[in-house]
């Protein structure tokens, strides 16, 4: 198993590019099934999940290879409708690949996603939507055994939670059902936007994808075509805290800042200057931060949960007391185990934690919890005195590049290392 040895002290210097969004490229990579053709990804990153997504696209039958930022897909032969239960084990978030493989074969054949580290991950509201559609949904034993007689039939479907991959699944499936499906209460975040897009340049008729309602009118097919993946908000985030905790001064280029909206005006409450200048992001840290305040994680365009636990490293060594209340996930706080395990001072109440900031963490043997509470864990080791050795850092390696190579020409005193 490998680790990231951390020493802590040095503020983050310098400029840094962020990668494709790993939570567009997966919902785009599902999609790629729906086309009969080739289509191409730009700046999907090298992530392990999207080597998962792309072993699943493989198992089905469609050609996969990845060329430089770019991955290719020709979906012209699907050969298969199953997902092995290994494969869906990898990736929790592998369900959305039923909606897509269901259109796309008539028929599919997933196991249940299963929990995660965030806790139960129901996957109800996808499963009710595309019965919806006509999806005639088996539970035998762990298997979801799906079919559809014919083809899929647009619907009237209102999400009693705006869930992210529920929105997906359903997009996915409505694309090339016939007639027209309007789905109400649907998830606003951008990652939506970047499928419908997508989906729409590979000839699909979907309006409303970023506002609540959004309107599908079934397509006989797609075809593929060529997209961009747009760059990971979560990711920028996390550099900016990386640099908000170290007093740090980066600019963060090829983001969208708009997507960061719900995010920035923390940074400024904490004493950063922020300033948006066209794609980037220049974060100028103060000596010591002030409190968060109260953040409360919402639906986009409210403040993300997944920039919940790399805030809160940064909180953690603020000058004042920060609140944090998670509304999203039943269970995101088990990094602060190990932040206390660096000197940081965090009580938890259920949704609720409070987190006194003190003037230094110390290094410490820390692991990995889940992707995002890995990523307050590095982010606690650069702000941290001392060395920090951080274990089970693959589950890092799901949502970020190499991030010990991205954050070194930043000051940052990183490397991994094989245990
Ligand atoms: C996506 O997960 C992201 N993952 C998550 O990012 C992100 O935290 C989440 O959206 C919220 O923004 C990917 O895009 C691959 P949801 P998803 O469906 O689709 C409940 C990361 O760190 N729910 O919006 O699973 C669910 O239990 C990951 O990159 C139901 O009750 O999120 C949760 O409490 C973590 N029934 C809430 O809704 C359902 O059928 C949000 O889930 C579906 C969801």
């Amino acid at each position: 198993m490998e680790r990231l040895m951390i020493t802590g002290g040095s503020p983050l210097r310098g400029e840094i590019k962020v990668h494709g969004a790993k939570n567009s490229s997966l919902p785009l990579l599902a999609a790629a099934v729906l086309c009969r053709g080739e289509t191409v990804l730009h700046n999907c990153p090298e992530l392990s999940d999207v080597g998962a997504a792309c072993e699943i696209l493989s198992y089905l039958g469609c050609k996969v290879r990845r060329q430089g930022r770019s991955v290719v897909i020709d979906a012209a032969d699907i050969r298969s409708h199953s997902v092995p239960e290994p494969l869906m084990r990898e990736m929790r978030s592998s369900i959305v690949f039923l909606g897509a493989i269901a259109a796309r074969a008539g028929q599919a054949d997933l196991s249940f996603p299963g929990g995660c580290e965030l806790g139960p991950r129901p996957i109800d509201l996808h499963l009710a939507g595309l019965k919806k559609l006509g999806l005639i949904i088996e539970e035998d034993r762990g298997r979801l055994l799906c079919r559809v007689d014919g083809r899929l039939k647009g619907a009237q479907i209102a999400l009693s939670f705006p869930s992210v991959g529920a929105t997906e699944n359903i997009l996915l499936a409505a694309a090339t059902a016939e007639g027209r499906t309007v789905l109400t209460n649907a998830a606003r975040e951008p990652e939506i936007i970047d499928l419908a897009d997508f989906l729409n340049k590979c000839g699909a008729k979907i309006s409303g994808a970023g506002e609540g309602t959004i309107v599908v009118d079934g397509v006989e097919a797609l075809r593929g075509c060529e997209h961009r993946v747009i760059p990971d908000r979560i990711v920028a985030a996390t550099y900016l805290s990386c640099a908000a905790c170290t007093g740090g001064d980066i600019l963060v280029t090829e983001t969208e800042p708009v997507h960061l909206a719900g995010i920035l005006p923390i940074f400024e409450e904490m004493g950063c200057a922020v300033k948006v200048e066209g794609k980037s992001i220049r974060l100028k840290a103060p000596a010591r931060l002030r409190a968060a305040g109260d953040v409360r994680t919402m639906p986009y365009p409210g403040f993300p949960t997944d920039a919940q636990a790399p805030l809160m490293a940064a909180a953690a060594v603020a000058e004042g007391t920060s609140m944090f209340v998670e509304n999203i996930f039943e269970s995101r706080y088990k990094h602060a185990g190990e932040l206390t395990r660096m000197g940081a001072k965090i009580k938890l109440e259920g949704r609720v934690a409070v987190v006194e900031g003190v003037p230094a963490l110390h290094g410490a043997e820390v692991s990995c919890t889940d992707l995002r509470g890995g990523a307050a864990l590095v982010a606690a080791g650069l702000a941290a005195e001392g060395e920090t050795i951080l274990r089970e850092i693959h589950h890092l390696d799901r949502g970020y590049e190499r991030i010990e190579e991205a954050l070194t020409p930043l000051g940052a005193h990183i490397r991994r290392i094989a245990d």
